[in-house]
């Protein structure tokens, strides 16, 4: 058995992990991360592509933005189009100069993972068998195996930054945590292809056969959804019948204009609204994916995520920079008031641009759901107040500050 001494163990290499890792090294507090995939997979996945103002600022005070400035595309607005009505939403006008950038996940792990290997950061990538051990008392440790070797790291902190099916939260016993869940009766079927996106910003579209979305990666590649029943699969998809489908939700002009291709990567991804409280037990913290989960419609995930790195990496700061230990125990608290603005946000936008009538089977209060939701969604688009909620929401509410 191999024993590490280090700061602080950060379980998950994911967007999460790798940037509390740049963060804290940027500082000089030690860490090291333990994932359980390779790096190759960790660099292939592909997830949303929306970055908030907070997320591109914490980006670049990591020192990795200078590539997403680079190819990175700002938004200043998107669309709402609402049974094939389009409604601009001027993000820069409603916020006072505030915008988002558009530049894929995948992008941002590429760019934290080399910064990591620049710096020659310890990451123990496929490792098994990872647990988190003693987290209640003053020296935690995590153990796992990794090439044939038995390692155990022993630490001040542990970072739970293992997604949604990791084992950081599991270590968390079950009757001192409470889960909060929605799982919606539908998935996001979503395709990337290397074609021009229909638009030059993103367009969310609700229609009478479901939600679709249009966005993008580059000037040459785009990334589009359509709402389908949670129990279809990918093979029921061909290229072409997604196309079709897309065609017929998106607002006319558009679908004239739509250039379509082969996909080159296509998955369905399930909605769900979960947290978990609290976001922390003994010296262990959950961030991201695995304290909570929201549903893609705004674009919250990752942006949700950075938000919590970014206090949870102050407080480290505070206790190791400053000597004040006490500041690790108020993450939860802080970062929770973020996470339920953020998922109500997300929550509340799904409910308006979905369609729940599922099985076609009509109940009273299936029909009020979609009165009251149509009903909800004029009436933020027809006067500039309503718009301006959502454009703030849309471009982020603002980083804890401590
Ligand atoms: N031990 C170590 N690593 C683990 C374990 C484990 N037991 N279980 C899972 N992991 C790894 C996963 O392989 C993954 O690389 O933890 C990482 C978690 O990464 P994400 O799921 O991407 O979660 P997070 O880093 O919080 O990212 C935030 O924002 O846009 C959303 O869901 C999207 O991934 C995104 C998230
Ligand atoms: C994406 O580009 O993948 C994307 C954009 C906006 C969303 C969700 C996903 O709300």
């Amino acid at each position: 058995m191999q024993i590490i001494h280090t700061k602080v163990v950060i379980v998950g290499a994911g967007p999460s992990g790798l940037l509390l890792g740049q963060l804290l090294s940027l500082h000089g507090i030690d860490n090291i991360i333990v994932e359980l995939k390779s790096a190759e997979y960790v660099g292939q996945r592909i997830r949303a592509g929306i970055l908030e103002q907070g997320t591109v600022d914490l980006l670049r005070a990591s020192g990795v933005g200078a590539r997403m400035d680079e190819i990175g595309i700002p938004h200043d607005g998107f669309e709402l189009a609402y049974y094939g009505k389009r409604f601009r939403i001027d993000l820069n006008k409603l916020t006072g100069g505030k915008n988002v950038m558009c530049y894929g996940q995948t992008e941002v792990t590429h760019d934290l993972m080399e910064a990591r290997a620049e710096k020659g950061l310890a990451t123990y990538y496929e490792s098994s068998n990872v647990q988190i051990n003693d987290i209640l008392s003053r020296h935690p440790s995590v153990s796992f195996e990794h090439n044939g070797t038995s390692y155990r790291l022993q630490c001040d902190y542990v970072a739970g930054c293992d997604g949604f099916h990791g084992v950081s939260r599991q270590t968390i016993p079950e009757e001192k945590r409470t889960e909060i869940e929605r799982v919606y009766p539908f998935g996001w079927l979503g395709v990337l292809s290397d074609t021009p996106p229909v638009n030059h910003e993103l367009i969310y579209a609700k229609h009478e056969r479901g939600f679709a979305l249009a966005s993008m990666r580059s000037p040459t590649r785009s990334r589009y959804y359509i709402q389908v029943p949670s129990t279809d699969t990918v093979d029921q998809w061909s290229d072409d019948a997604f196309w079709e489908e897309l065609k017929k939700r998106l607002p006319k002009d558009c679908a004239d204009k739509l250039i379509t291709g082969p996909s080159i990567e296509k998955s369905i991804a399930p909605l769900r609204s979960f947290v978990c409280e609290p976001m922390q037990y003994g010296r262990l913290a959950l961030v991201g994916d695995a304290a909570h989960i929201v549903p893609p419609t705004g674009a919250k995930g990752l942006n949700l995520a950075a938000a919590d790195v970014g206090l949870l990496h102050k407080l480290l700061c505070k206790v190791y920079v400053d000597k004040e230990e006490h500041q690790f125990t108020r993450y939860s608290e802080l970062a929770l008031e973020r996470v339920w603005q953020t998922e109500r946000f997300s929550w509340w936008l799904s409910n308006m641009l979905h369609d729940f009538s599922g099985d076609n089977t009509e109940s009273m209060e299936k029909l009020l759901f979609d009165r009251f939701m149509n009903a909800e969604l004029s009436f933020y688009l027809s006067n500039e107040t309503g718009m301006k909620l959502i454009a703030e929401q849309y471009v982020g509410l603002s980083h804890v500050e401590i």
